[in-house]
């Protein structure tokens, strides 16, 4: 199987970390490299805890910080969903490896640069870091196969009822990425409130028995409260639909649609707006994934969380 080399760039983050969870265990992907950027916390936070959970996985990749703050955009944060640190609940391990000297940017441009073939950038927070990338390098644009990323939602908000976190935070950076030309695929809002983590689920994954699958237990719990407390059923594993759509794309259904990104206005900032009727005649740049086979995708995280029990990773 030819494997698919990617760049891990997230704000840690429940639901980033058991993205790479289901990344570091999926023999499809090959991890080049890991970014942090600031969003679900600062930039030191979700650094730290990118140390961490490569430290929980023995997960041996290049890891730098990512920017500071948005390209234009005063920071946000939301510890009202991941707690002060970003990823509280269960204790982690303090990190076993030093940071790269370069940072997120400068990271990114060597690996893609030194590649015999195209990285996928899978993102899962604002995308701050792909879009400093992009505008630093533009001769690099060839030398990127995809951009997998979560964010957006062609319907509905859920940080203002237009925009979703990871664009509001840098709906800047979103905007160079949507013109960018690059292949993307956006799991937006759309799909991934319906990727849906129900309590028994998090049973499930408890019982593997392996120090992995009790922690990403004791996350999937810790990020269900604050969803519990907005009547949602189960924890909207927001991120992890990006890596799941390159390991297992049949559980996804998809358009492909031209959208936009609003980065002005008192009501609309962040929003991702979709062209479903054509009428600016201009072809799509986007595969956004509307609808996912929520058991399949279950089933997925847990067949590839239980490989945790049985081997070390290298
Ligand atoms: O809106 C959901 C997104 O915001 C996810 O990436 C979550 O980690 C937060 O960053
Ligand atoms: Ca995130």
């Amino acid at each position: 199987m030819k494997k698919i080399p990617i760049i891990l760039d997230g704000d840690p983050g429940h639901d980033d970390a058991i993205a790479w969870v289901l990344a570091a265990a999926s023999p499809e992907l090959d991890i080049r490299a890991i970014t942090s950027s600031c969003g679900n916390q600062t930039i030191e936070k979700t650094t730290y805890n990118a140390q961490r959970i490569c430290t929980l996985l023995h997960l041996c990749v290049p890891v730098a910080k990512g920017r500071v703050r948005p390209l234009v955009s005063e920071p946000m944060n939301a510890p009202s969903v991941h707690g002060e640190s970003g990823l509280d609940g269960p204790i982690l391990p303090e990190p076993d490896f030093d940071l790269e000297e370069m940072d997120a940017v400068t990271l990114m441009e060597k690996i893609i640069r030194k590649s015999d073939e195209p990285i996928t950038i899978v993102s899962t927070g604002p995308l701050t870091n792909v879009a400093a990338l992009l505008l630093a390098h533009p001769e690099l644009k060839s030398k990127i196969a995809h951009i997998s990323f979560m964010g957006g939602g062609v319907q509905y908000g859920n940080w203002t009822p237009a925009a979703e976190f990871n664009i509001l935070v840098d709906p800047e950076a979103a905007d160079v990425v949507f013109r960018s030309g690059i292949p993307i695929t956006m799991a937006g809002l759309d799909v991934t409130e319906k990727a849906l983590i129900f309590p028994e689920d998090f049973e499930r994954i408890r019982t593997l028995d392996n120090p992995v699958a009790a922690i990403v237990a004791e996350w999937l719990e810790f990020f269900y409260l604050f969803h519990r407390n907005l009547g949602y059923k189960g924890a909207p594993l927001h991120d992890a639909v990006a890596v799941a759509v390159l390991v297992k794309p049949e559980l996804m259904e998809s358009q492909e649609l031209f959208v936009q990104v609003e980065t002005i206005g008192d009501f609309c900032k962040g929003a991702t707006v979709a062209d479903f009727r054509s009428i600016l005649k201009v072809s799509p740049n986007a595969k956004v994934l509307m609808g996912i086979d929520r058991q399949g995708f279950v089933d997925l995280l847990v067949e590839r969380i239980a490989k945790y029990g049985k081997e070390r990773r290298t």
